[in-house]
């Protein structure tokens, strides 16, 4: 019998890629989202790409009631992966409760259901944002926790020590912490892509609307820094790369092949791009020339920080393989889909 796999945030834009690559690798997956942030519609597309529908439960996490509904309809569940949580860093900064209370609030009950249920393994969706401004480049795992710059890395920072001091207090299954960098592009089929609601705050969703005109101009925050070019230097990664990660990782917790209670990977490409070689690469892998224009710093930003990848690539076997051309190219297609919808 298949395994099945729960996957809350499933209609969002890595949940949804992860779903995908889940069900392709053989697994069951039920989906569970509120859509505050996504649409049921994602669905579709996850069907047209794998031929099979996974159910989608609209229910809010930090519901404890309306979660364990789901966990007490689809009793057999051995794993789960927790997408599902508030992401931007602006809004956090507004309205630092709200991101308090469902991030929070969401991980607990997760962690309650999926040990009551006994469940086989846990993958929480964290963030390179807890390593601040490293003081060392590449960053490994081992890197010290900075203070966090906004509510949402606080919040990545707290449900980490959640984790740890529940799986100490006993908890029924194994927890992988994975630390994504940032994660970019859409799947090759253009059935799903990234969904962002209004103006991106995220530079690639904000390169494709500009290219496809709907925004007048990039706005590149700050050529001062100190990096080779004074762009900021991130470590992009293809989000079906980053979603395979996630399959290793949940047939790693479900067949036990690791002792440890919890294990943390980062995953990045292990190379630094800055914001204006994001803009070159992508103008070369489309043929679109790019509007943009430098303005001022960006708030809480900070100047460049990449990832180690080495821990993930030898005791997950993982590697992320596409390259930058070709994952910009696919965030392209996918905004030209859009368009047509
Ligand atoms: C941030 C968070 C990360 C979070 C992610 C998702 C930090 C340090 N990082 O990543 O944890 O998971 O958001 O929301 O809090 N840029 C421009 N113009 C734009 C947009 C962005 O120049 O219009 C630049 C930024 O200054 C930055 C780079 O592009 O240097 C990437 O920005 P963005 O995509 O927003 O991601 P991060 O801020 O790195």
């Amino acid at each position: 019998m298949k395994e099945l796999i729960l996957v809350t945030g499933g209609t969002g834009y890595i949940g949804s890629h992860t779903v995908v690559e889940l069900i392709e690798a053989g697994y069951q997956v039920v989906i569970v989202d509120n859509l505050s942030n996504s649409e049921a519609k994602v669905v579709d597309g996850i069907e047209k790409i794998t031929g099979v529908r996974p159910p989608l439960e609209v229910c809010d996490c930090s519901d404890f009631d309306a979660f364990k509904t789901v966990f007490d309809k689809y009793h057999t569940i051995s794993a789960a992966i927790h997408f599902a949580a508030s992401k931007a860093v602006g809004e956090s900064v507004e309205k630092p409760l709200d991101y308090y209370r469902n991030n929070l609030l969401s991980l607990i009950n997760m962690l309650k259901l999926l040990s009551a249920n006994n469940g086989k393994g846990f993958v929480f969706s964290s963030s390179c944002t807890v390593y601040g401004q490293p003081d060392v480049l590449p960053v490994t795992e081992q890197a010290p926790i900075k203070p966090a710059m906004s509510p949402y890395g606080n919040t990545k920072q707290i449900c980490e020590e959640i984790i740890r001091d529940a799986t100490h207090a006993g908890l029924s299954f194994k927890s992988i912490i994975l630390r994504y960098f940032n994660p970019i592009g859409a799947h090759p089929s253009a059935e799903i892509g990234e969904l962002p609601l209004g103006v991106p705050q995220n530079l690639i969703p904000y390169v494709t609307q500009t290219a496809a005109g709907i925004r007048a101009k990039l706005k590149i925050f700050g050529n001062d820094y100190n990096t080779p070019d004074g762009s900021c230097v991130r470590d992009y990664i293809n989000v079906v790369d980053l979603a395979k990660a996630h399959v290793i990782a949940v047939k790693r917790l479900i067949e036990a092949k690791s002792s440890d209670k919890i294990e943390t990977f980062n995953l990045g490409t292990g190379r630094g791009l800055s914001v204006l070689e994001i803009v070159k690469s992508f103008e070369k892998a489309t043929g679109v020339k790019l509007n943009y224009e430098i303005v001022g710093r960006r708030e809480g930003d900070i100047e460049q920080v990449w990832a180690n990848p080495d821990y993930a690539n030898q005791v997950l076997g993982w590697k992320a393989t596409s390259t930058v051309e070709e994952t910009l190219l696919s965030a392209w297609r996918w905004q030209e889909k859009l368009a047509t919808r």
